[in-house]
């Protein structure tokens, strides 16, 4: 795959991150993690239940400075919070006295965007929501927010996407569909992602390599390339090739010990 071949844009090379909280046992969220997210590609990590992603992607957007190792995007290391980083995450995060229309334009008008309305319309149209510009967080549904946040995280053009399980909380219907509308915003930009699930048709439809992570301390366990062709057959005919179900296999494979571990 030629993304295989770029300069990585995401590089985390050897890092460890320790919590010592007060009074408490101090804890090791990640040890030894090496991975490249190439420029252009979505890279997933998946791994069970308190193994690091999180605190991964954290370290990555410059919010967490790592124990010992290093993180740098395109190029130069990560040191304090980088502003040129979308993060989505299960919450939706509006504001809710902001409109949809006004959530969106907000990180445009913070960076000082003269047509922040305009762009922020667009956005909103992109993602289906032209006819709820006005309307508030609690007029949405939760499917309707995520796509807001969608719609804001890629507004401010940022350099990197970091989604931290961003369609987490939906059902599983609204969950297909936003997977959906996510890839195919994502086609026209070829953002560098960074993406982060335990739902394993997600991680595969979505990504260019999955990247499972053992139990904690979070260790990359395997590097799984998912060679299928972009665009990506829509969900459910995907599920059913069998390349799919080979990559499927392959990934339950390396993670079933560490999610069984208790
Ligand atoms: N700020 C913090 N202080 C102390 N421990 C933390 C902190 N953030 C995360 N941890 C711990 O680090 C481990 C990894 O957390 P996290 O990255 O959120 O896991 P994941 O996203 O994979 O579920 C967990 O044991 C968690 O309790
Ligand atoms: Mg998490």
């Amino acid at each position: 795959m030629s993304t295989v071949l770029t300069e990585p844009q995401i590089r985390i090379q050897n890092v460890d991150i320790r919590f010592e909280p007060e009074g408490r046992e101090p804890v090791t969220a990640a040890q030894g993690v090496t991975l490249d997210v190439p420029l252009g590609s979505i890279v997933t990590i998946v791994g069970p239940s308190g193994c690091g992603k999180s605190t991964m992607l954290n370290a990555v957007s410059g919010l967490l400075e790592p124990s010992s190792g290093t993180v740098s995007v395109g190029g130069q290391k990560v040191s304090g919070i980088r502003h040129d980083v979308g993060y989505m995450f299960a919450r939706d995060g509006m504001m809710p006295w902001r409109t949809a229309l006004q959530n969106v334009s907000f990180g445009l008008e913070v960076r000082g965007v003269p047509n922040h309305r305009e762009v922020a319309r667009e956005w909103l149209r992109r993602v289906g929501l032209a006819q709820f510009e006005n309307h508030y967080r609690h007029e949405l549904s939760h499917g309707m927010r995520q796509r807001v946040a969608v719609a804001r995280t890629f507004a401010t053009d940022p350099d990197i996407l970091l989604m931290d399980e961003p369609f987490g909380a939906l059902d599983s219907q609204t969950r297909l569909k936003l997977q959906e509308l996510f890839l195919s915003v994502w086609e026209s930009s070829r953002k560098t992602v960074l993406f982060v699930t335990h739902d394993l048709h997600e991680a595969i439809f979505l990504s260019d390599i999955v990247i499972v992570f053992t139990n904690r301390p979070g260790r990359v366990k395997s590097i799984i390339p998912v060679d299928l062709p972009r665009p990506r057959l829509p969900p459910a005919e995907l599920a059913a090739a069998p390349e799919y179900q080979d990559i499927h296999a392959r990934i339950w494979g390396s993670l079933k010990d560490e999610v069984n571990h208790f």
